[in-house]
């Protein structure tokens, strides 16, 4: 037993390095160089073709412009908290039942803070009434970063967080912050027609805002929703906060935001609710569940 090991032992070490032939693990030096080199030629070449086509292909790129844009207008409307299956559901005499919602929105608004945009050179007020867009020259110019309008959280009224860190929750009258996402050098145009919006925004002249509504999706749930607040510009995306000049040329850019209270909830139903931006070069798809409009179902128990 023990002299059979002792064999294939021998055999083994033998074929690891064999002082006779000179081979190690069957080949001799010549031969392992050889391979090495062919190996190193072959995934050279091949690191080689590699780069070259995507150097090439971002030489055809432009920094500022986005090249191949599959989101272009019209843009998505998203919220936050935004969570799984758009269901908010939360208890409100249980904190821990909110506390993600809450989490998520004092993430989002950190960056409003009024002490984060102070910078000189970086920040400017561009009044607290919708204006027309803010043109800063356009995307190929290398005339440097460009000046963002700032947006302060405090615009946001009860939703801000300021007056109350749970934002409604506690109180089971949630607010839902809005924004439309970001499109380089998109101008979203507010209606021009008022007889296409809902009833409760006729009486209005839009012309520097795209104004942000939100109603029951079923008709039954019509007494069930309450009174619903709007706070920040007049409930609405003013316009001077666009165009957007991409994350380069615009790094501290703002997105205005809209902030929802639902006031009045029904408690202990699920209540679904769609919510729409409206503006003359926006649209809605059946295919696509936040063009320009979103659906959330919210459950308040006490
Ligand atoms: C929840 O409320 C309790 C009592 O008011 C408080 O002690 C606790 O810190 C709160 N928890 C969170 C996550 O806010
Ligand atoms: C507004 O829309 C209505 C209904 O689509 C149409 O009848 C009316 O002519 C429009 N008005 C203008 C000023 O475009
Ligand atoms: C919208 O309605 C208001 C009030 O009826 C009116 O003053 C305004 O001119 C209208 N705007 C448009 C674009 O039709
Ligand atoms: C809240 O809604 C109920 C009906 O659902 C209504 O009776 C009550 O007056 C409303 N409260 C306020 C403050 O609007």
């Amino acid at each position: 037993m023990s002299g059979n090991k002792e064999s294939s032992d021998g055999g083994w070490r033998k074929f690891m390095w064999n002082s006779e032939k000179g081979e190690f693990l069957g080949r001799t030096g010549c031969s392992w160089f050889k391979i090495f080199m062919f190996y190193l030629i072959f995934y050279g070449c091949l690191a080689g073709i590699f780069i070259g086509t995507i150097q090439a292909l971002l030489l055809t790129l432009s920094n500022y412009k986005p090249t191949y844009q599959d989101r272009v207008a019209p843009p998505g409307l998203s919220h936050t908290p935004r969570s799984d299956k758009s269901e908010i559901s939360f208890k409100m005499s249980d904190n821990s039942t909110f506390k993600k919602y809450v989490d998520s929105m004092n993430e989002l608004l950190l960056k409003y803070d009024e002490d984060r945009q102070t910078a000189q050179g970086k920040y400017e007020s561009c009044g607290e009434n919708p204006d027309t867009y803010k043109e800063q020259g356009g995307l190929e110019e290398g005339s440097g970063q460009r000046t963002s309008c700032r947006f302060l959280r405090k615009w946001l009224g009860d939703c801000s967080g300021l007056t109350d860190n749970t934002y409604g929750f506690k109180e089971g009258k949630p607010c839902l912050i809005v924004k439309l996402n970001r499109i380089v050098f998109f101008r979203p145009k507010g209606p021009s027609n008022n007889s296409t919006l809902p009833e409760a925004l006729q009486g209005k002249s839009y012309n520097n805002l795209i104004p942000v509504y939100c109603k029951n999706k079923r008709p039954e749930d019509a007494s069930k929703i309450g009174e619903i607040k709007y706070f920040g510009f007049g409930g609405g995306f003013p316009l001077q906060y666009y165009p957007y000049y991409g994350k380069q040329l615009h790094p501290n850019y703002l997105q205005p935001l809209v902030a929802i209270q639902f006031t009045n909830l029904t408690i202990g139903e699920d209540l679904r609710i769609d919510c729409r931006v409206f503006g003359d070069n926006i649209a809605y798809s059946e295919k696509d569940r936040y063009m320009g409009r979103f659906d959330v179902k919210i459950t308040v128990n006490s």
